[in-house]
């Protein structure tokens, strides 16, 4: 398939993608037992075969239970090493990732550790393939506004490698709004804002992304085409979505991958993005993506070309650095 090998080659961006859902199986029990850390599943087939989820929730649950046996900076490393190893080798050139401080705070796995391993994997891929990178530290939104403050503080020390803060987890009954003061005093100390919005929340969450937290970009934003006024919205701010399309099939938040609103969102003048969310969970990376894209959808090159054009510009890239590769 000619567009599928175009795809390939194509140079990409990735700006939706949690460091803690590139966590492949073998690897997951390879660190369970230099860490001595019990799994819950006693081989990789066992833990494969529980990857069946119904809605976001069932996700989270084994997400967070996975990344229960990450304990020292090395482990970090090796995680994000790997992930920008596989990326590289698909052409994807830019990275913006998240990371869940919280979701190993609560096992007494210090920030320190964490950053320190995340941010030297970027600087290597950096060194040795001009990769670049952006991180970006993700608020858990099941937990309270005191408890994203808490993590803020901690992160204060970091600033400099810190580029820009997200919100995540669990969506229904948790909107945007429960932490607009932490998110007012994120871009006080000058971070880019970005939540996830409209996977499984309504979209009151999207507009409240938008007017009340004023996001530079929106995370997955699928339902928010059940609103002309807000689609009118996100066009005229020329707002990037970060669309995750084996996710949403995953965690049902599309029934079928023929019908995924992608290439409504560019019909409709959104700037859209691919963009693979927890790759080892959800069934493929970047170009798999693609690829389901163009064997399920009526996807054509020049919508091909405008996904990975929206991921460049909507990465947060200076200009100058955007155009090297446009
Ligand atoms: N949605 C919400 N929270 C998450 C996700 C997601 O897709 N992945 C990891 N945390
Ligand atoms: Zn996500």
């Amino acid at each position: 398939n000619t567009l599928i090998a175009l795809s390939k080659a194509m140079p990409k961006t990735e700006l939706h993608l949690h460091i803690e859902g590139t966590f492949e199986p073998e690897q997951m029990f390879a660190i369970a037992q230099r860490n001595q850390v019990a799994l819950k599943y006693d081989s990789v087939e066992a833990l494969i075969a529980a990857y069946q989820f119904t809605n976001l929730q069932d996700f989270l649950d084994l997400y967070y239970q996975g990344m229960s046996v990450l304990l020292h900076e090395e482990d970090f490393y090796d995680l994000t090493m790997a992930y920008l190893t596989k990326v590289h080798s698909e052409n994807v050139v830019h990275v913006e990732i998240f990371f869940d401080p919280q979701g190993h705070l609560s096992r007494d796995v210090s920030f320190d550790v964490q950053i320190k391993g995340i941010y030297r994997a970027l600087q290597d891929a950096k060194q040795q393939w001009g990769m670049t990178s952006k991180l970006i530290m993700s608020f858990l939104r099941h937990l309270s506004e005191e408890s994203a403050f808490e993590t803020l503080a901690l992160a204060k020390p970091y600033l400099k490698w810190i580029d820009g803060v997200g919100l995540d987890s669990s969506e229904l009954g948790h909107p945007p709004e429960k932490f607009l003061r932490v998110f007012q005093a994120c871009k006080a100390l000058g971070l880019k804002v970005t939540a996830h919005a409209g996977e499984e929340g309504p979209p009151e969450y999207v507009w409240q992304a938008i007017e009340d937290i004023g996001v530079d970009r929106i995370d997955h934003g699928n339902r928010a085409l059940e609103d002309n006024n807000l689609i009118c919205t996100i066009q005229q701010r020329n707002l990037t979505l970060t669309v995750c399309p084996l996710s949403n099939l995953k965690l049902c938040v599309v029934d079928d991958m023929k019908d995924h609103p992608i290439t409504r969102m560019l019909a409709l003048g959104l700037k859209a993005t691919v963009n693979s969310d927890d790759p080892a969970y959800f069934g493929g990376y970047m170009n798999d993506n693609y690829a389901s894209l163009i064997q399920h959808t009526g996807i054509n090159l020049a919508q091909l070309y405008q996904l990975a054009k929206n991921g460049i510009t909507g990465s947060w890239m200076t200009r100058a650095q955007q155009s090297v590769h446009l």
